[in-house]
C-alpha cells in the first residue's frame, strides 16, 4: 500500500556546476531513468532556458510549455507535465523563458515559485525531483539550488578540478548561511577519460583530497553512447533495443543516491522517504 499522501514528502535533487558541458543533463536524464526504474516517481525539470531534457522520451511534445511558464503564474504543476512510456518517469520541459518577463514577474517572487512548483510535484504524488539546471550558480539557477534538498555535482576529471570542487563546496555553504537548506548529494565525476593517465589521475586525487563520504562511488566514464543517446535525448538505456553495459552504471548511480538522500524502501509500504521514520 503506498504512504498515505499527507505524510508523503517529495526529495529535491539539483544539479549544480560553475562550468558548463560537464555533463549534468546526461546525468539528470540518466539518473531520472533509473530511479524510475527503480520504482520512484521521478519528475525531471529542465530549467536551463537552453535546454531540451529528454525530449524524446515524452509521448507528446505538443505541450511545449513548461518550467518558465509555471513560473510566471496560472496554471497547475500537473498541467505542464509531460508523460512519458514508463508511468514513473515524467518530464517538466523547460518551456518559455520570455514568458517570465512578459507576464511581469519580479525576480524575488521566483523563489516562491520555485517552491509552489516541488510543493505541486509533491502533491501529483513524485518521489523524486531532479532539476537539471543551466551552468553558474546565480539568478535562477541559484534559487533553483537553494530550494533544493540536495546539489548534486557532477565534475569532469580535469586538473582544474581539484580547484574547482572546494569553490563549488563554499558556495553551497554560502547558500546556506545565506538560509537555503540545501545539502550535498556528492560530487560525481563525470566523462572520466579511462584511457587517459591525466584524467584518472585527477579523479584518484579528487578522492584524496576530498572526504571519501563526498564522492561518489561509482564514476561516469566518457564514452561514445552516452554523447549519442543525449544527443538523441534518451537515456543510454534507450539507446538500442538491448541497453549497452553501461546503462547499468546509472542504476549502480540510482541506488548510491537514494541511501545518501534517504529515499527508502519499505517493503510493507512501498516507496517512502526517510522522513516518514523521523
Ligand atoms: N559520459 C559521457 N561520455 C561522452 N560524452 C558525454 C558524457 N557526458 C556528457 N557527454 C557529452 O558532453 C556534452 C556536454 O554534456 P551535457 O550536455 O550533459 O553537459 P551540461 O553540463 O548539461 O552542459 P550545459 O552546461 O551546456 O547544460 C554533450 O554533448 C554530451 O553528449
Ligand atoms: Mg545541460
Amino acid at each position: 500500500m503506498p504512504p498515505a499522501r499527507s505524510t508523503h514528502r517529495v526529495i529535491t535533487i539539483a544539479t549544480a556546476s560553475q562550468k558548463g558541458g560537464v555533463g549534468k543533463t546526461t546525468v539528470c536524464v540518466n539518473l531520472a531513468y533509473s530511479l524510475a526504474r527503480r520504482g520512484w516517481n521521478t519528475l525531471l525539470v529542465d530549467t536551463d532556458p537552453q535546454g531540451a531534457v529528454g525530449l524524446s522520451l515524452a509521448k507528446s511534445t505538443r505541450l511545449k510549455a513548461g518550467f518558465y511558464d509555471f513560473i510566471a503564474g496560472g496554471a497547475e504543476v500537473k498541467d505542464f507535465i509531460l508523460t512519458t512510456r514508463l508511468p514513473e518517469f515524467s518530464i517538466l520541459p523547460a518551456g518559455h523563458y520570455d514568458t517570465v518577463s512578459r507576464h511581469g514577474l519580479h525576480l524575488e517572487d521566483v523563489p516562491r515559485r520555485i517552491r509552489d512548483l516541488l510543493r505541486g510535484a509533491e502533491l501529483h504524488g513524485v518521489d523524486c525531483v531532479l532539476l537539471d539546471t543551466a551552468a553558474g550558480l546565480t539568478g535562477i539557477t541559484e534559487m533553483v539550488v537553494k530550494a533544493a534538498d540536495y546539489a548534486l555535482i557532477p565534475q569532469q576529471s580535469e586538473p582544474l578540478a581539484v580547484r574547482s570542487v572546494p569553490h563549488m563546496l563554499e558556495t553551497l555553504a554560502r547558500f546556506r548561511s545565506e538560509g537555503a537548506g540545501t545539502k550535498v548529494a556528492g560530487v560525481l565525476l563525470s566523462m572520466v577519460m579511462n584511457d587517459s593517465p591525466v584524467s584518472l589521475q585527477v579523479a584518484r586525487e579528487l578522492r584524496q583530497v576530498l572526504p571519501p563520504e563526498l564522492v561518489f562511488t561509482q564514476s561516469i566514464p566518457r564514452l561514445q553512447s552516452f554523447l549519442e543517446a543525449s544527443a538523441q535525448g534518451l537515456p543510454v538505456a534507450l539507446l538500442k533495443k538491448n541497453p549497452p553495459p553501461e546503462a547499468v552504471l546509472f542504476d549502480q548511480i540510482a541506488a548510491e543516491l537514494e541511501e545518501r538522500v534517504g529515499l527508502i524502501r519499505d517493503k510493507e509500504q512501498g516507496y517512502r522517504h526517510a522522513s516518514l521514520l523521523d
